[in-house]
């Protein structure tokens, strides 16, 4: 049994849900953080209650000092408000910045050594602030987008061809926003290419589906987004770095001319371990997937711009 801790600042729906799969999952003793005193040790209590049944051992502490997160191994931010109908992922930016800013150093303080996943929407937008907010070199800190985005679109593929889900590989790489690029080259079932299974306009109705696939959740639940494929795409990522897997992954990634970007985050193929981003693998993309990719970049630029004057940094 290793001794691994993650924490988990912001106890809500993807946070509490986290909590519970790295738990089942065996991976490490978890610190549930959030602002609102009581309700992260009732739901430790209440996962607790549960190790008999989902047969672990782990600890799960709920907590609102930032002192029990000390040497934690992954730090992950899910701390702020979600989505609500009508409300884009950018129009979370002045409420989140603020948070994610504030939970991270005081995160930092505890965990220098720890790698940071950002969950928070704006997401690529958040991580970079978080980023910056942490002063780490940029490979301990990423954001958790692509590997959800990719599942939505491995699923809806599965769906619309009827074949085992698993069979399905899919990529999705850009924001984490309605700028985000399904790329069906890269998408194939049992090796062999969609685009030899489907015709165009179907790839494009799923590819939509995706882009969408997260908003697609919000407006039936109406009270806020989508939060079991979210936890499981951040546990993944938690699992891959605690194992040191390489697992080849898309995350929000720190670019330092690749693609031909620079300091940004953008969903990107990455190699995940035990550094965290241990690789940002360019694809060679065709001209009309480079110009969106840019076109994505630049939204991102904008928004971090926003966030900038919105903390009152604008250097
Ligand atoms: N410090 C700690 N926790 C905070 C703070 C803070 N300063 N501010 C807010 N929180 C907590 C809230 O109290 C709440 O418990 O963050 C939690 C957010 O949980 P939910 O409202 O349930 O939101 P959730 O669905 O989990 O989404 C969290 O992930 O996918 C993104 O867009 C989503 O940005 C949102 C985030």
């Amino acid at each position: 049994c290793n001794d691994h801790r993650v924490t988990i600042i912001g106890a809500g729906n993807v946070g509490s849900t986290l909590a519970h799969r790295i738990a089942q999952h065996n991976l490490a003793n978890v610190v549930l953080v959030d602002i609102v005193e009581g309700m992260p040790q009732a739901i430790a209590l209440d996962l607790t209650h549960a190790q008999g049944l989902d047969r672990h051992n782990r600890q799960i502490k709920g907590t609102n000092d930032y002192a029990d997160t000390a040497n934690s191994d992954i730090v992950v931010i899910t701390a702020g408000i979600p989505r609500k109908p009508g409300l884009s992922r950018d129009d979370l930016i002045q409420i989140n910045a603020k948070i994610v800013v504030e939970v991270t150093q005081k995160a930092i303080a505890y965990s220098p050594d720890a790698i940071y996943i950002i969950i928070t929407n704006p997401l690529d937008v958040m991580t970079y602030l978080a980023w910056q907010a942490t002063g780490l070199p940029p490979n301990r800190v990423m954001g958790m987008a692509g590997v959800l985005d990719a599942a939505r679109f491995q699923t809806f593929i599965a769906i619309e061809l009827g074949v085992c889900v698993t069979d399905v590989r899919a990529l999705v790489i850009g924001d984490h926003g309605d700028s985000m690029m399904p790329l069906p080259r890269y998408a194939s079932v049992g090796g062999i290419p969609i685009t030899e299974l489907m015709d165009r306009a179907t790839i494009e109705r799923i590819c939509d589906r995706t882009r969408h696939g997260g908003a697609e959740i919000v407006n039936l639940r109406k009270t806020g987004g989508a939060y079991s494929a979210p936890a499981s795409a951040a546990c993944l990522m938690v699992e891959a770095i605690l194992h040191n897997q390489s697992r080849l992954v898309p995350a929000s990634a720190y670019l330092q001319g690749e693609y031909g970007l620079n300091d940004i985050f953008i969903g990107v193929p990455t190699l995940l371990g035990c550094q965290g981003i241990e690789k940002v693998v360019e694809l060679n993309l065709t001209d009309e997937e480079r110009d969106a990719l840019h076109a994505s970049a630049s939204s991102v630029r904008q928004n971090i711009d926003r966030a900038g004057v919105l903390l009152g940094n604008c250097s």
